[in-house]
């Protein structure tokens, strides 16, 4: 029922050469393996955007940004708006990343604004989402993902709340080799969707994809991607190798 997506943020890596000859070898792949059962999507640094996007054309790869900024234009400088991104090519935007949560310093009114923006843009956010160790570790994780999730999607209403992904990633999986068990990645999965059920109805819980993200690769993803409401991947370091992501996508199908 929901068509599993699986994205590859490429994060603060390639060159513009090594990134299209990586965008060229996963559409190709892609065709092969997922046939269009998958969605894909690349998500390079901004100053790859156009070249990614153009290396993926006539595929059905799709091309993503790893941040946006709120306001439509004007004297912001070092900013990208949501018309840009589309300009160049763009049909996703992450909102909310743990980089930028933990390493910028983004808190959620300003994520929440950057998903409003997304929207408004003809974008469709990857809502990111996930507790630090401690808040696991001090059994917060529900209340700290419920806190995030809303504060994300406050003042969307159920139509453009459809337009969103939410991407689960606990921080301490991210870039660590630590995964989340499959059981545990599917608890919080299926919270996410109740969480959603009841801020709006069940038929849209029911239909937003909700990727799980945190040191994914080809060997752990069919177990992983395997749960009832885990709905496809959100891959970092495993993205920069086309056989392993295009293995990730494999085990999506
Ligand atoms: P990772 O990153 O796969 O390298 O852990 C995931 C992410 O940050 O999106």
């Amino acid at each position: 029922m929901r068509k599993p997506f699986v994205a590859g943020n490429w994060k603060m890596n390639m060159d513009a050469h090594a990134g299209v000859e990586l965008a060229k070898a996963i559409a190709a792949g892609s065709v092969n393996i997922a046939g269009g059962q998958v969605d894909v999507a690349l998500i390079p640094p901004f100053v790859y955007l156009q070249a990614v996007a153009s290396a993926v054309t006539a595929s059905h790869v799709a091309v993503g940004a790893q941040d946006v900024y709120f306001q439509e234009k004007g004297a912001f400088t070092g900013e990208i708006s949501p018309a840009m991104l589309k300009d160049v090519g763009c049909a996703y935007v992450l909102c909310g990343h743990s980089e930028r949560r933990h390493v910028i310093g983004e808190d959620d009114a300003i994520v929440n604004k950057k998903v409003h923006a997304a929207i408004n843009g003809g974008l469709l956010p990857i809502l990111c989402v996930g507790e630090l160790q401690s808040e696991r570790e001090a059994g917060q994780t529900e209340a700290v993902v419920s806190t995030q999730v809303k504060k994300g999607l406050a003042g969307l209403d159920g139509e453009r709340a459809a337009a969103v992904t939410i991407a689960y990633e606990p921080v301490w999986a991210i870039g660590t080799g630590l995964t989340a068990t499959p059981q545990q990645a599917q608890d919080v999965h299926a919270f996410i969707r109740e969480l959603v059920a009841k801020l709006y109805d069940a038929e849209l819980a029911g239909a937003m994809r909700v990727q799980y993200g945190g040191s994914v690769n080809a060997a752990n993803s069919g177990e992983l991607l395997g749960q009832p409401d885990i709905d496809g991947a959100l891959v970092g370091g495993a993205s920069l190798k086309a056989q392993e992501f295009l293995g990730i996508i494999k085990s999506a199908v």
